[in-house]
């Protein structure tokens, strides 16, 4: 094995490279420990040090003695998790030279790469941003609540923020702004019930703070579900402890959570107090720009004890839904000593208990803790919560998570060979999509997954288009949750239609932002935080969401064969929508052309033509092209399906009238298509003027946001061929290229044999990927087009997007649960080339050099197929007979006997 081994002394870090398992000969490296420099910065030298050298390993020689992690070294007074820090850097596992000195390297590096494999660690305590940031990467929960990884001793303020939110929660306020009456509606942030802290003799509550902490360590296990976090305390009177909390939720019972809270005294005897509470004194303050709003969504109507437990009820201000939070505090192992206090104070009711203790003994409490919401007045709602509080334990949550857990990898993790970082991340990602939405399988909630999970307060927990990046996941794997995600759009069909109607529009037009009730939440005015100043916000001309839930239904319906849902749901919505664009397309008797006016594309940079008194763009392409493609699909059902389909036309106001016109229109939109076959983004969009992406670039660095440096020097995006995403090519995205190709030509329209790669590069030199829903696309894109180098920059860069924060606070206010949604995708159908766009799965594999196999499985049309992939072979099993056609080839299968297919 090619290991290196790192040994830390005065300030430098000796590197001894070995070509041969720790052997000599040695490649020795001094590096100099530069306290001024960032821990990066100084890594940056090891890996400079190393470039060029195969490298299989690292091996720490003296880490410090901890039992959260075995890699953690110190240097110039400072602690640092080298090896975490290496793995980060390297992809590379590190090791303990102890470790390897007891079980050998081999089984060290075996074990090390597993539990990197299946954990999210953090070491070290960080503020501000940076620690929003990793609470929101550390959050549990179910899809029904979600749990914020702050530390549970922490109450909000600007370093920590234990938030809490409920899928479908949300509440309206008004705020006047210039005298204009602003009504927001949010996904409400609910009182803090995950509060735990401890006292000594009894002083003060401890409070994480800088001075009292020695050691911080915070890891999520997502092979279980369970966050532990560990500190290591030196209080400012000289008492010395050690405290483990762990928190999990309840994945079955999804009203619960637990956590499990160890004291150990280190230095002392004495009294100790564990504190907890229920604080409904919160607000929604997660997101700074929102705080010049009315954020109080709570009333608190009463508090009260009963037994062992602690209950707090309340309801929105507006929407008047009702909660109950009770909590349990209970001592573990202690003697009969502990005594339970409650307490009441203005919108805080807590807990309190008393134990006496001796030095390095381990004291375990548990706080279990029950939220129910009722849209409703219900009076059963406290005894629904007592009850299931009572029945609940740490030890069964921990059980039922495991259990859970245990079936999503079974049925959905998605196994690479060679790459510790794209493993992590990519469980990481299935995770949180199962944080966000596991829950609305059971089809209880009325709720969809928000495009910030239930992790944080940005957009302010609505949902967008962003469901169709997730929905394949989903339905391949789970899929009640993307059925229950389709009937959220399904129940708020009636507003969808007064929306439309509005507008002096037919049919159904969802709104681009959409929360409780389905009307419309995008705001009129943004913060541009560059000029400090509120810009309009035109946003919500992206009609597109309704072609997205159009083609979530067609999707969702195709790979679950689940036709009741398109006979009672999904038909009706889709002639709904259909007849929303019949209405948006206008006849040019001319030009013998439909044109699509007032919408704006998924790229936001553009609201509207420079110096035009008209709102939005005509004629966007994607727009048109899904259109289009929309009008053909629901045509076929029609043809195809007579009988279920025309029983549904009365619902949906629909008619052979409009049918005949839709026919028409899909055939007559128009697109704008220069002479090199260059399609372009809407009418109009080649007179704009190019940017100088350097001189932007020289001056602002990141110009990811390029909108707002332009509208800070007083200049337009939309006068400029700038993009924050993809637009024109989105369609590549969500349809294979020969269907697009055969709606364009539809159309009327040709274009050149290499229209594609002229396009691709095009659209990307003018794109400064300022939404993360952009360098997925573009992945996709370039696999496409055969640019697996490109592909494979932008998907890694992607799937660590809220890892690394990459835009620079965003993942404080919530992750990004649309591209880690899409990264799965890019895996799966992109990568591993496994495609359900037709009758039977189609196999291409593109598997990107570094891994060395790729694993899966897939639930398509009711038969569960196994996939290994390498850079030969696909290995393929399906539970039912059945073809799939590997490269073009047909081949049948045999009910659970895996056939090895050749590919090269
Ligand atoms: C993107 C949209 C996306 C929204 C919510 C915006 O930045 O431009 O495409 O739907 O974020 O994630």
């Amino acid at each position: 094995m090619r290991t290196f081994a790192i040994k830390a002394r005065e300030g430098v870090l000796e590197i001894n490279y070995s070509e041969n398992s720790n052997q000599p000969p040695f490649r020795k490296f001094i590096i100099t420990y530069n306290p001024e420099l960032s821990i990066g910065e100084n890594l940056e030298s090891i890996k400079s040090a190393l470039t060029g050298l195969p490298i299989d390993a690292g091996i720490i020689e003296n880490s410090l003695n901890y039992d959260f992690s075995d890699t953690i070294i110190g240097i110039n007074h400072q602690k640092i998790d080298i090896g975490l820090a290496i793995t980060n850097m390297l992809n590379v596992p590190v090791v303990n030279m102890q470790t390897v000195n007891e079980i050998g390297l081999e089984k060290a590096v075996k074990d090390k790469s597993e539990y990197l494999k299946w954990h999210l660690d953090y070491y070290g305590e960080y503020s501000g941003k940076r620690n929003y940031g990793q609470e929101a990467m550390l959050t549990i929960g179910n899809g029904y609540f979600g749990l914020r990884g702050a530390f549970v001793e922490s109450n909000a303020d600007q370093d920590n923020y234990p938030g809490m939110y409920i899928a479908g929660f949300f509440n309206q306020l008004t705020t006047k702004i210039n005298d204009h009456d602003v009504i927001n509606e949010d996904l409400v942030n609910l009182p803090n019930s995950q509060f735990i802290t401890f006292g000594v003799d009894q002083q003060e509550p401890f409070k994480i703070k800088p001075e009292d902490i020695q050691d911080i360590y915070r890891s999520l296990d997502l092979k279980t579900g369970v966050l532990t976090t560990t500190l290591h305390v030196q209080l400012s009177t000289g008492h010395v402890l050690e405290i483990r909390a762990q928190k999990v939720a309840n994945m079955t019972n999804y009203h619960r959570f637990a956590i499990k809270y160890e004291v150990k005294p280190i230095n002392f005897s004495g009294s100790l107090q564990i504190y907890t509470k229920i604080d409904g004194s919160v607000q929604n303050r997660n997101v700074e720009r929102y705080n010049d709003f009315n954020q109080q969504h709570l009333d608190i109507v009463g508090m009260s004890a009963h037994d062992d437990q602690i209950s707090m009820r309340g309801r929105t201000k507006t929407s008047k839904v009702e909660f109950v939070i009770n909590s349990k505090l209970t001592s573990i192992d202690c003697d009969t000593k502990s005594i339970i206090d409650t307490a009441t104070e203005n919108q805080v009711i807590s807990q309190t208990l008393n134990l006496d203790v001796d030095p390095n003994k381990t004291y375990t409490f548990e706080k279990n803790i029950s939220v129910f919401t009722s849209e409703q007045p219900d009076d059963e709602l406290d005894v629904k919560a007592r009850k299931d509080l009572d029945a609940s334990s740490f030890a069964d949550t921990l059980k039922d998570s495991q259990k859970f857990y245990d079936h999503v990898w079974h049925t959905s993790d998605i196994q690479i060979e060679h790459d510790i970082t794209s493993q992590r991340l990519t469980r990481v990602n299935i995770f949180h999509l199962m944080v966000s939405g596991s829950a609305l399988a059971t089809g209880d909630l009325d709720a969809s997954t928000g495009a910030r999970g239930l992790h944080g307060e940005a957009y302010r927990g609505h949902i967008f288009w962003d469901v169709t990046f997730d929905l394949p996941f989903y339905a391949l794997h789970f899929p009640k949750i993307a059925r229950q995600c389709l009937m959220y759009r399904y129940n708020r069909l009636n507003p969808a239609r007064d929306y439309a109607k509005s507008e002096d529009k037919d049919g159904a037009m969802y709104p681009w932002q959409s929360g409780m009730y389905g009307d419309e939440q995008s705001q009129f005015v943004h913060l541009n935080p560059v000029s400090g100043k509120w810009d309009p916000d035109n946003s919500r001309l992206q009609r597109h969401v309704s072609i997205s839930v159009a083609y979530d239904v067609i999707t969702y319906v195709h790979i679950s064969g689940d036709l009741k849902f398109m006979k009672d749901y999904g038909l009706e919505m889709l002639l709904s929508i259909t007849k929303f664009w019949i209405s948006m397309a206008s006849y040019n008797k001319t030009a013998d052309r439909y044109d699509i006016k007032e919408v704006m594309g998924p790229d936001e940079f553009h609201e509207e033509y420079p110096n035009s008194d008209e709102r939005g763009l005509t004629n966007n392409a994607y727009t048109n092209i899904m259109v289009s493609w929309l009008f053909e699909k629901v045509n076929d059902l029609i043809n195809n399906h007579e009988d279920t389909v025309k029983p549904i036309f009365a619902k949906a106001d629909f008619s052979d009238a409009d049918q005949a016109k839709m026919n028409d229109i899909a055939h007559k939109l128009r697109l704008d298509i220069s002479e090199e076959g260059i399609i372009g983004q809407f009418e109009g969009y080649f007179k704009l003027s190019k940017l100088n992406f350097e001189s932007y670039r020289k001056k602002y660095g990141d110009i990811s946001r390029i909108d707002r440096l332009l509208k800070g020097e007083g200049k337009s995006p939309d006068a400029y061929q700038v993009a924050k995403q993809a637009d024109t090519l989105m369609a590549y995205y969500e349809l294979p290229a020969s269907e697009i190709e055969r709606v364009i030509n539809q159309l009327g329209y040709q274009l050149p044999d290499n229209y594609f790669t002229k396009n691709l590069r095009y659209y990307l030199d003018r794109t400064t990927h300022g939404s993360t829903l952009s360098r997925i696309v573009y992945s996709v894109l370039d696999e496409l087009d055969g640019n697996m180098d490109q592909s494979w920059q932008l998907f890694s860069t992607a799937l660590f997007s809220d890892y690394y924060d990459i835009q620079g606070g965003t993942t404080a206010e919530g992750i990004h649960l649309g591209v880690m949604g899409a990264t799965l995708q890019i895996e799966t159908r992109n990568y591993g080339g496994v495609s359900t766009d037709g009758e039977n799965i189609s196999i291409n594999p593109h598997l990107p050099k570094l891994w060395t196999k790729l694993s899966f499985k897939h639930l398509f049309q009711g038969v569960t197929y196994t996939f290994t992939i390498d850079h030969n072979n696909v290995e393929v099993k399906a539970d039912a007979d059945t073809n799939v056609s590997v490269k073009g080839k047909n081949y049948s299968l045999t009910k659970n006997k895996a056939q090895k297919i050749n590919y090269r």
